[in-house]
């Protein structure tokens, strides 16, 4: 099958940093079809060859084990291209079209790795160039929108010009392997199912700490926020994972339904759980690895009296039989202790206790790691029949922690494959499983919007987020959040 991949944006962060790195491992693995080209697509004037040097040079910031050999290189680096284009000339798309006419692929992938703002004139031009054909999908990239009503404006312009199913909504999260795992864990197995409910589960803990800040990104980030940037796509996303029912079958839109009903029975936000239920914090200068690195309003890019939140920790509830009751807790930050993703699902105590009360987190747990490391661990309590000495075995025979852990990196060691490689072999072969649709997307908006709503009213009365040293957990009211249902984050453990 040939294919022409058109990344809109070649030259720009997400092109270099991911995409490019992606497509190259792809190559390295075997996995990218034959007779493919990858055409990047910039305002800068550039031949083929200054376009792979350019790409050559900043391959070198990579990571390591995605850092092809130089011999690597040259053989990928014969599957690019250039082309110069300014998005919202007519021409620079009836240039495209010839280039792109010369081969006639089997499938054209236009991916708009550009500003969220051109998104709507990109697709208008390429459907009024013509090239928006049957063999054609598009990939459009996160942030998908503002808020509700820019992401319909979006959408609704992009599908005056594609079809539901030529439209490629990436959110890199479900790419990952771990978030592949924790499906096939609930759904792949039988011996999950029973215990997935609110019987047995008291408490479902969603974690996604980062240690970065905001690096480049200052001025993106500040009028983006970590509500709109990592809860409203990514852990809304982790969220349906956990939640969702069991599918009919693996079709994209059997499993794209079961996450709708979950986004859409989201308790919806009171005033009342808006002041109690939801944390924003904003890094202060602080030290990590011990280093001292500054306060997000001193990061390049962001205004001095900003009120853009680096961190959301919040607690909802999802409205259904499997759930009633069970509280979900969702926190992400910049410049947290750690880079530390997981899900923590937090069982009920027994019902009558014969033991003495564990001390440390007194009930099972299954944690499901997605990075740095990714893998599973089950929280158990065994009676460690150690030598004891005599006044210890006067005292009635404790519980000792132990733990069943899986690390699927070392199980599966080179065989894996990362995101975004897997979901561009996805746009590839026209496999819709693991991207957005168009209503999933829009209820998780309109579920973040009473949120953004308040937050306005809070800047308004000059009640800014609430800072955090950097090198910490967030602010202690996130402690505080999950303590009044008698609960911590599992660090806290
Ligand atoms: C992106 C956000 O979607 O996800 C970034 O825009 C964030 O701000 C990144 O750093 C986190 O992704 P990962 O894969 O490193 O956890």
């Amino acid at each position: 099958m040939s294919f022409d991949l058109v990344l809109f944006g070649g030259t720009g962060d997400l092109a270099w940093r991911k995409l490019l790195p992606a497509l190259a491992q792809a190559y390295r693995h075997g996995s990218l079809p034959q007779g493919g080209r990858i055409i990047g697509v910039a305002r800068d004037s550039l031949t083929d060859d200054e376009y792979r040097a350019l790409i050559r040079s900043r391959f070198e910031g990579v990571e390591d084990d995605k850092q092809p050999t130089g011999e690597e290189f040259q053989r990928f680096a014969q599957l690019l291209h250039y082309q110069r284009m300014d998005l919202t000339q007519p021409d620079d798309y009836q240039q495209l079209k010839s280039r792109l006419a010369e081969r006639n692929a089997d499938v054209v992938v236009m991916y708009l790795a550009t500003a969220p703002q051109l998104f709507t004139v990109a697709c208008e031009q390429l459907g009024a160039a013509g090239l928006a054909t049957p063999q054609t999908r598009v990939v459009l990239e996160k942030p998908l929108g503002h808020d509700l009503q820019s992401n319909r404006a979006i959408n609704a312009a992009v599908r005056r010009v594609f079809d539901e199913g030529q439209i490629f909504r990436i959110d890199h999260y479900l790419g990952k392997p771990s978030v592949q795992n924790l499906l096939a864990l609930r759904f792949g197995n039988a011996l999950f199912e029973p215990w997935w409910r609110r019987e047995t589960i008291a408490s479902i803990e969603i974690t996604i700490a980062e240690q970065l800040g905001v690096e480049a990104r200052g001025a993106f980030y500040d009028g983006t926020g970590a509500l709109r940037d990592m809860v409203q796509n990514h852990a809304l996303q982790l969220l349906c994972a956990i939640a969702m029912e069991p599918p009919i079958n693996a079709h994209a839109d059997a499993i794209r339904d079961e996450k709708l009903k979950v986004l859409r029975s989201l308790s919806p936000w009171t005033p009342t759980t808006l002041a109690q239920d939801v944390v924003r914090g904003q890094y202060a200068a602080g030290s990590l690895a011990g280093q001292r690195v500054p306060g997000y309003r001193e990061e390049d890019g962001v205004a001095p009296a900003s009120h853009t939140e680096t961190f959301v920790a919040l607690r909802t509830q999802i409205a259904n039989w499997r759930w009633a009751g069970v509280p979900f807790y969702i926190r992400t930050g910049k410049r947290l202790a750690a880079r530390e993703a997981h899900i923590a699902i937090h069982l009920r105590p027994t019902p009558h206790a014969i033991y003495p009360t564990p001390l440390v987190c007194g009930a099972n747990r299954l944690v499901i790691h997605l990075q740095p490391r990714d893998g599973l661990a089950l929280h158990l309590f065994a009676a460690a029949s150690e030598t004891r000495g005599a006044q210890a075995l006067a005292e009635a025979p404790g519980l000792t922690p132990v733990q069943l852990d899986l690390d699927f990196e070392q199980r599966f060691g080179s065989r894996r494959v990362g995101a975004y490689e897997r979901l561009l072999l996805d746009v590839i072969a026209g496999r819709l499983n693991l991207f957005v649709r168009a209503d999933e997307q829009e209820a998780a908006w309109r579920w973040v919007e009473p949120i953004m709503q308040s937050w306005q009213e809070q800047d308004a009365r000059g009640e800014g987020p609430r800072l955090y040293a950097a090198g910490t957990w967030g602010p202690g009211a996130a402690s505080a959040l999950v303590a009044r249902d008698g609960n911590t984050w599992i660090e806290e453990c």
